[in-house]
């Protein structure tokens, strides 16, 4: 049964009314935005791992360029995304804290290894797509500070997603046959990865919902998974790559593609931090929280300084 304030607040969202940092909201809509969003943040942060390792082995100095861009945007949506969490009353270094140490959680996508260049496009093309289609609704959410914050993102990720699929073209329609399997062979290592990106399917969906009536999530899981395979099997088709999943068939009467089972044990196990590069991904990270001390010291010394000359 809800109360007065939790009724009044649950009208607004139904009324489409935007819910800002200063309004009253119910904890739990609090807590869930934080774990959500700070989630979010943690997942653009780590997600510039796996790409920055082709940054000095790029083929061209344009390819380089625009995988800068890339990685460098990421970072942008991680910043963004920490400080639309920040207006929720949760602090940086309390997020940053809970993903060191593994306590908080971040997209399984990124615990997995980029082997070769074709990765790259396959990483922009599956994995930033799929980014896309999860965050076009986030636009529209109740929160303020984050569908004000994924406008600017979902334009960045049209460049990210538009530069992966240019390189496959390159290298699948313009490129030898060996680039063309080796495009086939990264394929078949990001396609269910990337479809896990989505979350569990629905009935497995501990979040759905109570994020669908507040408005944070504004379709389901598996809605927005099947929108990703129905817009990405032409997209494949075009590319002369094969779709590594056999039950993947164009359903006339759905109107959808149907396609077969994901791994779910692969996806939990990931989660728990037994994917292929879960240990050295929160390494990196720690490497680098380690690293950039000094940095975050001189700042707030900086600050002390900056404060106590006002007061003088
Ligand atoms: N990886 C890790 N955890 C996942 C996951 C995944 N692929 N999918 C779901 N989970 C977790 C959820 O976080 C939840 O655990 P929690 O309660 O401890 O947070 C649990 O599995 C059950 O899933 P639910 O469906 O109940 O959880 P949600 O309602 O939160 O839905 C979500 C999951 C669709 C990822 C939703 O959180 C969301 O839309 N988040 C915002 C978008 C996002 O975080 N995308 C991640 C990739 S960011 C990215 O790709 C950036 C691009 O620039 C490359």
């Amino acid at each position: 049964e809800l109360s007065g304030p939790e009724q009044a607040f649950q009208q607004r969202v139904d009324d489409g009314v935007r819910i800002e940092p200063k309004d009253w909201m119910p904890q739990a809509y609090r807590k869930t935005l934080v774990r959500q969003i700070s989630q979010h943040a943690h997942s653009e942060i780590v997600g510039m791992l796996p790409e920055g390792n082709w940054l000095t082995r790029a083929p061209t100095l344009k390819r380089k360029a625009i995988l800068q861009a890339k990685i460098q945007d990421e970072a942008g949506h991680g910043l963004y995304l920490y400080s639309a969490a920040e207006t929720l009353g949760v602090s940086r270094e309390e997020m940053v804290d809970d993903l060191l140490s593994g306590k908080a959680k971040y997209s399984t996508i990124f615990n997995y290894p980029t082997l070769t260049w074709a990765d790259i496009g396959m990483i922009g093309w599956l994995v930033d797509g799929s980014a896309i289609i999860n965050q076009i609704p986030l636009c529209r959410c109740s929160y303020g500070p984050y569908a004000r914050a994924m406008v600017r993102v979902c334009k960045e990720e049209s460049f990210h997603q538009r530069q992966g699929y240019d390189l496959l073209i390159q290298m699948c329609r313009h490129g030898t046959p060996e680039q063309k399997a080796m495009c086939q062979d990264a394929l078949n290592r990001w396609w269910w990865p990337s479809l896990m990106m989505f979350g569990p399917p629905d009935a497995a969906s501990t979040n759905s919902a109570q994020s669908m009536q507040w408005r944070i999530k504004l379709f389901s899981n598996d809605e927005l998974r099947q929108k990703m395979v129905d817009q990405s099997v032409p997209q494949a088709e075009y590319l002369g790559l094969t779709v590594p999943d056999p039950d993947l068939k164009w359903n006339e009467a759905r109107g959808h593609y149907d396609f077969g089972e994901i791994d779910w044990d692969e996806f939990h196990a990931v989660i728990k931090g037994n994917g292929p590069c879960n240990r050295e991904r929160l390494q990196a990270r720690r490497d680098a929280h380690e690293a950039g001390a000094w940095v975050r010291e001189a700042f707030s010394a900086h600050a002390a300084k900056q404060a106590a000359r006002r007061k003088v």
